[in-house]
């Protein structure tokens, strides 16, 4: 294991819940008075990858199997689950604000079979069921890295809790932009498997090739 894998990000605002509360104040005002959504975190590229895989490698059953979008910021990616045809949708975020801007873009949207609660997935109370085939995160792991406090803490939290709320050999599909695939398979090798990479942009730098993204899915072990 090298250094580089065991160092933590350095702190930013970004780690913090008084940061997604401004954020998503403003992205209500502004989903109110224009319609705009706000930030499509990694670019819309990235989240119309995420639906290609689920739908294209694991093979979900869209009548049955749960799905939990972990940090579902402005609910999005359910609206796209949801029109792509899965049923059993469900949003969590620490943040009551990203939960209201969620619900108003579902409702928008005509979509009502997505279940939507505050939940801090790092909290081991956080109450969530046990029965989720696959888990997405796009961008939460990131935040909870970049916490100001105690971030190698709750990263692990996140880990165990993630392997705890999914089902045997159910899926956690990561978009992450902090950390490399070296990265995170080394974080997350105890409790779960790589089972494929999806492709991203690369860029090549003085004879190196780099991602600006990493899209990683894991199966539970
Ligand atoms: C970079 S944003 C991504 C939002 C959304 N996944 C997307 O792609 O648009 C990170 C999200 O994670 C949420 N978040 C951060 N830490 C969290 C935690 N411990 N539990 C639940 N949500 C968290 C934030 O409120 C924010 O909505």
């Amino acid at each position: 294991m090298t250094d580089k894998i065991m160092q933590e990000l350095d702190p930013s605002d970004l780690g913090t819940l008084e940061f997604w509360e401004k954020t998503y104040a403003v992205e209500i005002e502004n989903f109110r008075d224009h319609g705009d959504v706000g930030e499509v975190w990694f670019g819309s590229e990235s989240a119309s990858k995420v639906v290609r895989c689920i739908n294209s490698k694991l093979l979900l059953k869209k009548e049955e199997d749960k799905i939990i979008d972990l940090g579902c910021g402005n609910g999005m990616l359910l609206v796209d689950l949801a029109n792509e045809g899965f049923k059993k949708l469900v949003g969590v975020d620490y943040s009551q604000k990203a939960i209201n801007l969620s619900a108003a873009v579902l409702e928008e949207n005509n979509i009502s079979n997505v279940e939507l609660q505050v939940c801090d997935i790092v909290d081991a109370g956080n109450n969530l069921p046990g029965d989720f085939k696959l888990a997405h995160d796009k961008g939460t792991y990131d935040a909870i890295s970049l916490s100001p406090e105690n971030p190698k803490e709750k990263r692990l939290k996140y880990i165990e809790n993630v392997h705890k709320i999914l089902l045997r050999g159910g899926y956690l599909l990561l978009t992450s932009c902090n950390w490399t695939k070296d990265e995170l398979v080394e974080h997350f090798r105890e409790k779960f498997d790589l089972l494929l990479e999806i492709p991203t942009r690369t860029f090549a730098f003085g004879g190196q090739i780099g991602h600006t993204v990493t899209q990683l899915v894991f199966t539970k072990k």
